[in-house]
């Protein structure tokens, strides 16, 4: 059971906490998501333990945790983990002239060292991780998307999460991703949700109480070692707390689930009962021209779904684009609040 943080749970666009003023680094994170991460360093972290992250890419979630840093006043390291090995797919929405495999990282620093230059970088697979320095008070995650990297993960760096540190994941309402999702549920009353991030994936938990590393290896935190009574309960366990919208987001997970443990009627019983909103009938379309059309060939059959949308067709279009005007509206509300806020006190101070 993921149960909500007794300290108090915040589900926000951070829209009002505005983007800090740093480099324009391509990256996979939303708006909100980037307001969330300055705001965690800024305003949130007290400074009681290490600001760790893994899995930064080019460096866009790095810089907001580093802008952070910096408006805290903060001068100890910002430690940040990632196999930096360019991959094929990342040439077809930015060409920076690497070859497959080829090294990223120093892309990556001189994106985010001139904003924060107290960095620690390390290089190194996800199955390698290792982690002698101390406390974490603040651990961010997104690379582990499957049980080895997740349960690697977890046995790193589990022995210095103390109860009050985050742990902040990118992609746990994003339900193809769902295994990530799962296993926290598997951890049970030791971590509580403390932050869901409106219009992204992005979710922070609280430890609780100590986390032992060989648990995040137990069979039982293997979604396709359940049983599917016990996969209904783990995610009505999981689904209630969340609040509406993030609910929504993560709930097919469940039908995927279902469909890998082989309970393909089940899994498309499930989908007929779903009432799919726009946004989610969108992702069920863009996913339609992924692999996972031939994953879960019988949930896209039950959705009628053939092909991808496709960008040269004018009523696709018309759908992207509604969708990304979802994601343009975090930083226009930001500016718009930052500039009432200046106006506020301008009014104020005279
Ligand atoms: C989704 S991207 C991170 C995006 C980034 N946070 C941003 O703001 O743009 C995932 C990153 O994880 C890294 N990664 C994925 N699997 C890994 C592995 N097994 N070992 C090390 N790094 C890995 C990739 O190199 C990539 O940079």
């Amino acid at each position: 059971m993921l149960a909500r943080s007794p300290d108090g749970f915040l589900e926000s666009d951070f829209a009002d906490e505005g983007l800090p003023d740093v480099p324009d680094v391509p990256g996979m994170i939303s708006f909100p998501t980037q307001a969330y991460y300055a705001w965690l360093t800024r305003s949130f972290a007290a400074g009681q333990g290490a600001v760790v992250e893994v899995g930064t890419f080019l460096g866009r979630s790095t810089v907001h945790l580093a802008a952070g840093m910096a408006a805290a006043g903060r001068k100890d390291p910002l430690y940040c983990y990632d196999g930096f090995r360019w991959q094929p797919h990342y040439a077809s929405t930015l060409d920076l002239g690497l070859a497959d495999g080829e090294s990223f990282q120093p892309h990556f620093e001189a994106n985010v060292r001139p904003v924060h230059p107290h960095l620690v970088v390390t290089a190194c697979d996800l199955l390698d991780l290792h982690w002698q320095r101390g406390p974490i008070e603040l651990l961010v995650l997104d690379a582990p998307k499957q049980l080895p990297e997740i349960s690697a993960t977890l046995a790193t760096f589990s022995p210095v999460l103390r109860p009050g540190s985050l742990v902040v994941m990118e992609d746990f309402l994003y339900f193809p991703a769902y295994t990530l999702a799962w296993v926290i549920g598997r951890l049970g009353d030791r971590v509580s949700l403390q932050h869901v991030v409106r219009e992204s994936h992005t979710v922070g938990v609280r430890i609780e109480a100590p986390l032992e590393a060989e648990r995040a290896q137990g069979v039982d935190f293997q979604p396709l070692r359940a049983t599917p009574a016990e996969a209904e309960a783990g995610w009505d366990a999981l689904l209630d707390p969340l609040p509406d919208d993030a609910r929504t987001r993560l709930g097919p997970g469940r039908i995927l689930h279902l469909y890998d443990l082989g309970e393909e009627d089940l899994a498309r019983a499930r989908l007929r009962e779903r009432a799919i909103g726009d946004a989610e009938q969108l992702e069920w379309e863009r996913l339609a021209g992924t692999h996972l059309q031939h994953r879960y060939p019988g949930l896209f059959a039950e959705l009628g779904l053939r092909r991808a949308l496709d960008p040269r067709r004018a009523d696709d279009r018309a759908r992207i684009w509604r969708q990304l005007r979802r994601t343009i509206r975090a930083p226009y509300l930001a500016a718009r609040r930052g500039a009432r806020r200046a106006l506020d006190a301008l009014g104020a101070s005279r």
